[in-house]
């Protein structure tokens, strides 16, 4: 059962690849009724349905490798105009260079400026475990783990029993390659926010019910 809580933020949720991001933006927005936008999520619908952009982006997905800046720029722009996320919505993967945390400045009202950049803090040595035993359901995207938060039946999804799947990006090159560009382009994003005070830290090397509690603290 998900306990409804009340949230006016607009927030990104900034940390390494399997720091846990998208696990609590998706129980956070649900029981705030708040927009998650996972540009993660969105390519890999792109990917999933051909589209061209889709199959652009693949190709830097599976190498680990972030997507041009202007095309993710252009399709958060057109998400956040979206009437969901007119009020409040948490960013999971965007921004991740400092051209996007840019873009995104600029392009946010002022009566609609970010209220909290949240980081994410976890052990380098404890994210490659989380990305190789990572599992996502095909059909309704909830993400397990299969020894940190495994399913009841091995491979089907607890909530709608689909099938789960394990992304193309979790290998052991491409997982790598991923926390090198989180090192050399992503990091620096938590200067940027620290200088312009919206930067908050949660120690998400814990079990995901006591991150969740301290993440709700943080942004009420
Ligand atoms: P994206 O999907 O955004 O991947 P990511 O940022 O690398 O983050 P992940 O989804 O891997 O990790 P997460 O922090 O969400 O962890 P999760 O909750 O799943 O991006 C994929 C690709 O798309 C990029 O590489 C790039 O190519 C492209 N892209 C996306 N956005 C882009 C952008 N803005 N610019 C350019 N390119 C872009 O958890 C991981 C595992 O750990 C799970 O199994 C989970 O069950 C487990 N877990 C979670 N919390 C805990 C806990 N507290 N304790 C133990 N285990 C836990």
């Amino acid at each position: 059962m998900v306990m409804a809580v009340s949230l006016q933020a607009r927030c990104v949720f900034l940390g390494a690849p399997g720091a846990g991001k998208g696990t609590q933006a998706k129980r956070v927005a649900a029981a705030a009724s708040v927009a998650h936008i996972s540009t993660g999520d969105m390519l890999r619908q792109e990917v999933a349905a051909g589209t061209p952009l889709g199959r652009a982006a693949k190709e830097f997905m599976d190498a680990g490798k972030l997507v041009p800046d202007e095309v993710i720029i252009s399709m958060v722009q057109e998400r956040i105009r979206q009437p969901d996320a007119r009020a409040a919505w948490i960013l999971d993967g965007f921004p991740r260079t400092l051209p996007q945390a840019e873009a995104l400045d600029r392009n946010l009202p002022r009566e609609a400026a970010l209220t909290h950049v949240i980081y994410f803090a976890v052990p380098e040595a404890a994210l490659v475990g989380r990305l190789s035993g990572r599992r996502s359901c095909s059909r309704c995207g909830a993400i397990w783990h299969v020894e940190h938060q495994p399913t009841r039946r091995e491979g089907i999804c607890d909530r709608c029993d689909g099938e789960l799947l394990q992304r193309s990006d979790d290998r052991p090159e491409a997982i790598g390659k991923r926390l090198e560009v989180y090192r050399s382009q992503t990091a620096p994003l938590l200067a940027y926010y620290r200088d312009h005070q919206v930067l908050r830290e949660v120690d998400a090397n814990r079990p995901p019910d006591v991150v969740y509690q301290e993440l709700l603290k943080l942004m009420q």
